[in-house]
């Protein structure tokens, strides 16, 4: 047994592009993500973080080498144990917020713990504690057209450590935010990994938040130094 949340070795990633060209993204890429850890991932735009972190998150599969989650190798995995992982065990972030329109806040942070089984009640009150640690307890109620785009960024924080995940990847969390907002934004979702102990992986091109990490990571080239 390791200690590894998540474990990723040799994993490499290409694109078809038009004609017989092959577009290399990801060579030969190691990473350990531990408990606690927060690790922030920076490169510039089209290196490959977000394919990164989709191989990460089992949103999407690499070309070879090997993705264990819990000491469980992801590729010999079912397709239902990856969505039983990626449901429970992983919360992702991404640069625009993708809360659910038709639903108010508090919803779009119920809904994921009650696909997960969740009684409603409890879900519920997660919910209200989640909104209320990011200072949103007085936006339960609305709708995300009714949200500020910071105020959304927050709900999708909560939406993602709503069903405690022992990972959180957030894609760019703050990219669409003013630089003022991100930094207040950003703290908040800090504060949520430092309060459930869950490990982090977030992808930024804003060096001073980045320097807010534990840990840093840098991918150029297709390498990850
Ligand atoms: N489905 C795809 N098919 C072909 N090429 C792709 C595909 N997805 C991404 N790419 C290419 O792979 C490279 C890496 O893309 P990726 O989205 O991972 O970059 P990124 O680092 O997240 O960039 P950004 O900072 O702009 O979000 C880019 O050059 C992109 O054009
Ligand atoms: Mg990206």
């Amino acid at each position: 047994m390791s200690n590894f949340i998540l474990s990723i070795n040799d994993v490499s990633k290409s694109y078809e592009t038009s004609g017989s060209e092959k577009l290399t993204v990801l060579n030969s890429i190691d990473l350990n993500i531990s408990a606690g850890d927060l690790v922030g991932l920076t490169a510039p735009s089209g290196a490959g973080k977000s394919t990164l972190l989709h191989i990460c998150g089992l949103l999407d599969t690499c070309d070879t080498g090997t993705i264990n989650f819990l000491d469980q190798d992801m590729q010999k995995a079912s397709n239902m144990a990856r969505t039983l992982i990626r449901r429970r065990e992983i919360g992702f972030v991404y640069q625009f917020h993708h809360l659910l329109p038709e639903f108010s806040a508090l919803e779009n942070v119920v809904l994921p713990q009650l696909i997960n089984g969740k009684k409603p009640q409890q879900a519920s009150d997660r919910a209200f504690e989640l909104l209320r640690l990011v200072d949103l307890e007085n936006r339960a109620s609305h709708r995300p057209f009714q949200l500020s785009g910071g105020e959304q960024q927050r709900v999708a924080f909560c939406r993602a450590v709503a069903n405690e995940p022992k990972l959180l990847l957030a894609d760019e969390p703050t990219g669409n935010l003013d630089e003022k907002t991100s930094e207040t934004v950003f703290g908040a979702l800090l504060s949520l990994i430092e309060l459930s102990g869950m490990a982090a992986l977030i992808a930024t091109h804003n060096e001073n938040l980045a320097k807010k990490m534990k840990r840093r990571v840098k991918l150029k080239s297709g390498k990850l130094f």
